[in-house]
């Protein structure tokens, strides 16, 4: 069996930080999404990987991957000219999947537990399809399935503006090469997209067999900010030990579950976990509290962070509260008038913000 993971597309929904970064590169917990993916298809077993890269951010994804080594697998790197859809990805990876069975995994989706339960399922049952789901709020953002009173699906649907259900469909499907057969009978949505959602109610309207399964953990598609910053809340919660490895002076305190990497260095501060921070970072007279995430060679002075994710080489200074925010990689945030402030931000690369 192989994998196709899709980490091309535009990422526009969480622009302007992925105007230099790709989105499926961005941290939770200070480690890429696609590394956390990758790791799950390691799991699950599977060691024969295409990736679906664009010809914007392909070189930064190979530049974090490399070869695979790092996971014991083989990655072949597939370039997709345009983002024209899922489907159009499959369609691109061709050649790569051949006439494999394969488990598709969006390079932006975490899902709790990983897919190993699946795969397992649908070498042994043999569906054409099988598909993940999960219940969600609000079901005009994803794929939504209906199902009948049996649990089959009767009909899918991409972002339906009435949805029929708040079943979504989760970012990692698992198929035969029976799919090639329908993604070649499918038309662009209204969207301008080759749909694999449409795909596979093709597979359905032929009468080939389709199983899903609801997810019972949580599962995040990172698409825009909120959901990253809740991706990396769940993360920190749930997979973050405590790990001391740089230097706290005397007068520091660090309490909780706080991962402090080598060479990071805080004095006359506290570190509140959950929390990360990375290797290179200082964290000077300031607070860092639950839920946050900072960067490689970050430095906080005179502030207080919290839920909130900031990439490497940023500098936030005088800052009273930093919250909620989403900073990108060498950007400045200081303090200059006198008037105390809440920060709410959301800022891509290299930018500088003077308040
Ligand atoms: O996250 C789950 C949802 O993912 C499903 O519920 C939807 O049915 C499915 O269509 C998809 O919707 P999104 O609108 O969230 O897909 P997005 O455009 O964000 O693309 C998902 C991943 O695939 C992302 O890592 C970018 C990559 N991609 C996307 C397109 C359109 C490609 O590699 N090539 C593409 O052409």
């Amino acid at each position: 069996m192989k994998a196709l993971v899709l980490a091309g597309g535009k990422g526009t929904r969480l622009k302007p930080i992925t105007n230099t970064v790709a989105k499926q590169l961005l941290p939770v917990a200070n480690k890429p999404i696609l590394c956390y993916v990758l790791d799950q298809i390691k799991e699950a077993g599977i060691s024969d990987i295409g990736i679906i890269i664009s010809p914007d951010t392909g070189p930064s994804i190979k530049e974090a991957l490399g070869s695979g080594s790092l996971w014991d697998v083989d990655i072949t790197y597939i370039l997709q000219s345009e983002p024209l859809g899922l489907a159009h990805a499959v369609t691109t990876a061709r050649d790569f999947l051949s006439d494999s069975l394969f488990l598709m995994f969006l390079g932006d989706n975490l899902i709790q537990g990983g897919v190993s339960e699946f795969v397992h399922r649908f070498t042994s049952e043999t569906p054409d399809a099988l598909i993940l789901l999960k219940e969600v709020a609000d079901p005009r953002l994803f794929g939504v399935a209906e199902l009948n009173g049996q649990g089959d699906i009767i009909h899918l649907v991409e972002k339906p503006k009435e949805p029929k259900s708040n079943l979504a469909l989760v970012g990692a499907y698992l198929f035969t090469p029976e799919i090639h057969q329908a993604i070649a009978h499918i038309r662009p949505s209204w969207r301008g997209e080759l749909e694999i959602t449409d795909a596979i109610q093709r597979l359905l309207d032929t009468g080939k067999k389709v199983r899903s399964h609801v997810l019972e953990g949580w599962w995040l598609d990172t698409g825009k900010k909120d959901d990253l910053l809740e991706a990396n809340r769940v993360v920190l919660d749930e997979l973050i030990q405590r790990s001391v490895e740089g230097e706290v002076d005397s007068q520091s305190e660090i309490v909780g579950r706080v991962e402090l990497r080598k060479g990071a260095r805080v004095q006359n501060s506290t570190i509140r976990g959950p929390a990360s921070i990375a290797e290179g970072c200082q964290i000077v007279n300031s607070f860092v509290g639950p839920f946050t995430s900072v960067g490689p060679g970050t430095i906080v002075e005179d502030s207080a962070v919290e839920h909130s994710v900031i990439l490497e080489r940023s500098h936030i200074c005088g800052i009273e509260r930093l919250a909620d925010s989403l900073v990108g990689t060498r950007v400045s945030i200081r303090k200059t008038g006198d008037k105390l402030r809440a920060v709410k931000a959301f800022v891509g690369c290299d930018s500088t913000l003077e308040l």
